[in-house]
């Protein structure tokens, strides 16, 4: 597939998909959104890919945001429409069955928080820096970023951190919850692949059975513990349980992906 603004690569089974607009700090205009989604979705049907790692080109930023220059003289209807589009794009990754893990390599500010925070893990380069600073232009997030930075984070520090627009350094984000690691620059997708390799060892079936279970927990139309209970059972009706099971018994590793 040939994109305009993102790059593919598919190596060792792992998709990393790079937002190709170094020169504007890698801002998520409507293309990249359009073709995030697609490279998620065809990823996700693509047996040969076991998990997805979304970074931006360059050194600077992983995604400055949504692109404001885009927007800039929309009305309520086309702003509406941009929210509820970026709004998809984040729960295609959310509910993506295959793990997907930002990997935060600079500014990670608006859309391009909000991009990372739909993202199953989060792993941020030692300067790395986080934000939502849409107050400074009257706006608000619309991609999710008031209501998964209040997940992260928790409320106090999510409300202060959306009303004031403050940037936070990788190590407050990950005080705070918000990344699941810190490393130095040049560590930053070998950590990514370490914990894609370590994930891509157990049973895909129950990953992203995990995967729906905690998402359930903050989908106000589901009862999490009911979906729980509902996918607990499934799962005894899987080949995942069937290879775990036997290779416990048998002594000996589990092979997910015969
Ligand atoms: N949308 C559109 N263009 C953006 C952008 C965005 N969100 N963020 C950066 N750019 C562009 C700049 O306009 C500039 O383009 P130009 O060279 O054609 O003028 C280029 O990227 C480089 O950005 P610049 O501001 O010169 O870099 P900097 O190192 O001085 O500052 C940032 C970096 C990220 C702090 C600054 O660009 C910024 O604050 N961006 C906007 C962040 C934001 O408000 N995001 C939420 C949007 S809803």
């Amino acid at each position: 597939m040939v994109y305009q603004f993102i790059e593919t690569e598919l190596k060792n089974h792992y998709l990393t998909i790079s937002i190709n607009r170094e020169d504007k700090m890698n801002a998520l205009n409507s293309v990249v959104l359009r073709e995030i989604k697609m490279a998620i979705t065809v990823a996700e049907t693509n047996d040969e890919v076991f998990g997805i790692l979304i970074t931006g080109k360059g050194q600077k930023a992983f995604a400055a945001g949504a692109d404001i220059a885009e927007f800039k003289d929309f009305d309520i209807s086309e702003g509406t429409k941009l929210s509820r589009d970026g709004h998809d794009v984040m729960n295609t990754l959310e509910n993506c069955k295959k793990p997907t893990i930002a990997a935060v390599n600079g500014f990670a500010l608006g859309g391009g928080c909000e991009l990372a925070m739909a993202c199953h893990l989060r792993v941020a380069s030692s300067n790395a820096k986080f934000g939502q600073p849409e107050i400074n232009l009257g706006l608000i997030p619309g991609y999710g970023g008031t209501q998964r930075l209040v997940q992260y984070i928790g409320k106090t520090k999510a409300t202060e951190l959306l009303i004031t627009g403050d940037m936070i350094s990788a190590d407050e984000a990950f005080k705070l919850g918000l990344v699941n690691y810190v490393v130095e620059t040049d560590q930053l997708f070998d950590k990514c692949y370490e914990i894609l390799d370590k994930v891509s060892n157990k049973s895909p079936q129950a990953v992203s059975a995990i995967f729906a279970c905690v998402s359930d927990y903050f989908n106000s139309d589901k009862n999490g513990m009911n979906s729980e209970i509902e996918s607990f059972g499934k799962r005894f009706q899987t080949t995942d349980f069937i290879e775990g099971t036997n290779a416990f018994v048998e002594k000996r590793r589990a092979n997910f992906r015969k």
